[in-house]
């Protein structure tokens, strides 16, 4: 088999074998055939698409170039969810702990934030001492222990996607639905859960900005789930505001301990009902929607899940008592805050712009290898719809200095639009798939 000819074949719209996507993923990985050649390919292929066999294809190649992680010593269901990402989306910090403590084994493995979105596992480290860089027997053991476990995605996880994913990225490969389904995927099921509830973004702080987008996306990925065997939901949420008050790792862990307190925002608290309620019913633990939300809100109200969290970071080398005593977490210097001009509405908050405050402060990474501080970040005190009064706080800048506090101030008054009426209001969970 010859890659010029695999090549040649998808640019003249060609359906490319199982045994061909095989061979060029193998020979790539294994640093047999050059960028180039690949460039070549991706570009065809994202002129003329892949077919549902191709785009499957290409997933499993992806998936198995790697580790497949074996969680068959999990007892019970195994339910994995994945966020494509956004602003402010601590989802996985209060919804991990509460379907653990409804019975779900939560085996999850998390990746970094990257650029205006945040990630998980920094998130996480917020609490001191708190590690995940787990063995697979250890992540194992714990979730069999004490029913949740988080750690960071190994470097053998899909290795081809990682390969692949940086070539696209510098060679306007990215946006292709099959290639963008296709790699997300194949982390996914190299993660070895049986069911996967997958929240798709659509709106400004979104990766898929419109709603269509965010639909093919999220059909393209249930397909691949589905005939990859697995159990897959998908659920469109909206991504035009940030997610809840707080963006900033710290400040999102005290957010997400809000919620397990049962005080959290209105739409973080019904995106991890609705989310949760799908993974409760793929894991076998409800039958139907009410009777899921019952069990999560019983769990809030009773102090299960926060104890879950608890139990996640000791079993992770972190303190716990910050998980009662927020106050410990890392706390930045500097609270400034920031005021509107003028009286009216809050009619937009540009959601990837308030993540780049976050980013201005030191709280995201630029690049793959950048520090970041736990402590810094915003936390918003209107959202789209509120009224404003001049003088009033739209949000409050936590910053290390003065000098970043400032710019990022700035830069978020720039991204808060207000005018004199109310703004139509958008659905927040726009469909289940
Ligand atoms: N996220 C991924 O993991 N892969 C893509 O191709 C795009 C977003």
């Amino acid at each position: 088999m010859r890659m010029y000819d695999i090549i040649l074949k998808k640019r003249g719209g060609g359906e490319l074998s199982e045994e061909e996507i095989r061979f060029f993923v193998q020979g790539y990985t294994e640093g047999e055939i050059p960028d180039y050649q690949v460039s070549a390919l991706m570009m065809a292929i994202f002129f003329q698409k892949m077919t549902e066999r191709e785009t499957l294809a290409l997933t499993m190649a992806m998936a198995r170039s790697g580790d497949m992680l074996d969680l068959s010593g999990i007892h019970g269901i195994k339910v994995d969810k994945h966020s494509t990402g956004g602003v402010g989306d601590k989802t996985s910090l209060a919804l991990g702990p509460m379907t653990a403590a409804c019975g779900i084994p939560v085996a999850k493995m998390s990746g970094r934030g990257l650029g205006h979105t945040g990630g998980t596992i920094d998130k996480l480290e917020s609490f001191p001492g708190f590690s995940t860089a787990l063995t697979t027997e250890r992540f194992i053991e714990n979730v069999n222990r004490i029913g949740i476990a988080i750690m960071g995605q190994t470097a053998d996880l899909a290795p081809a996607d990682k390969k692949l994913y940086a070539l696209r990225d510098v060679t306007a490969t990215v946006d292709n639905m099959s290639l963008i389904a296709s790699s997300i995927m194949s982390k996914k099921l190299a993660a070895g859960a049986d069911a996967i509830v997958l929240d798709v973004k659509t709106g400004s702080g979104a990766f898929m900005k419109s709603e269509a987008d965010a639909r093919a996306l999220a059909e393209e990925m249930v397909k691949i789930g589905r005939n990859a065997g697995r159990r897959m939901t998908a659920v469109i949420s909206d991504m035009d505001q940030p997610l809840g008050y707080a963006i900033g790792n710290a400040l999102e862990v005290k957010e997400a301990i809000d919620t397990l307190q049962g005080r959290g925002p209105k739409d973080f608290v019904e995106l991890c009902l609705v989310l949760g309620s799908r993974m409760l019913m793929a894991g076998g633990k409800a039958e139907q929607e009410g009777e899921a939300r019952a069990m999560l809100q019983k769990v809030i109200a009773d102090g299960s899940a926060l104890k879950k969290l608890a139990e996640l970071v000791e079993a992770q080398g972190g303190d716990p008592r910050a998980v009662y005593d927020p106050r410990q977490l890392p706390q930045a210097p500097i609270q400034l805050p920031v005021t509107a001009d003028a009286e009216g509405y809050v009619h937009h908050i540009d959601c990837q712009e308030a993540g780049v405050c976050s980013l201005m402060l030191g709280g995201g990474r630029e690049t793959k290898n950048s520090c970041i501080d736990p402590a810094v970040g915003l936390v918003l005190h209107k959202k789209a719809g509120d009224s404003v009064k001049a003088g009033e706080t739209l949000a409050v800048i936590h910053a290390a200095g003065w000098e970043q506090a400032e710019a990022a101030g700035e830069h978020f008054r720039a991204a808060c639009h207000i005018e004199k009426d109310p703004p139509m209001s958008r659905p927040f969970i726009v469909d289940i798939l």
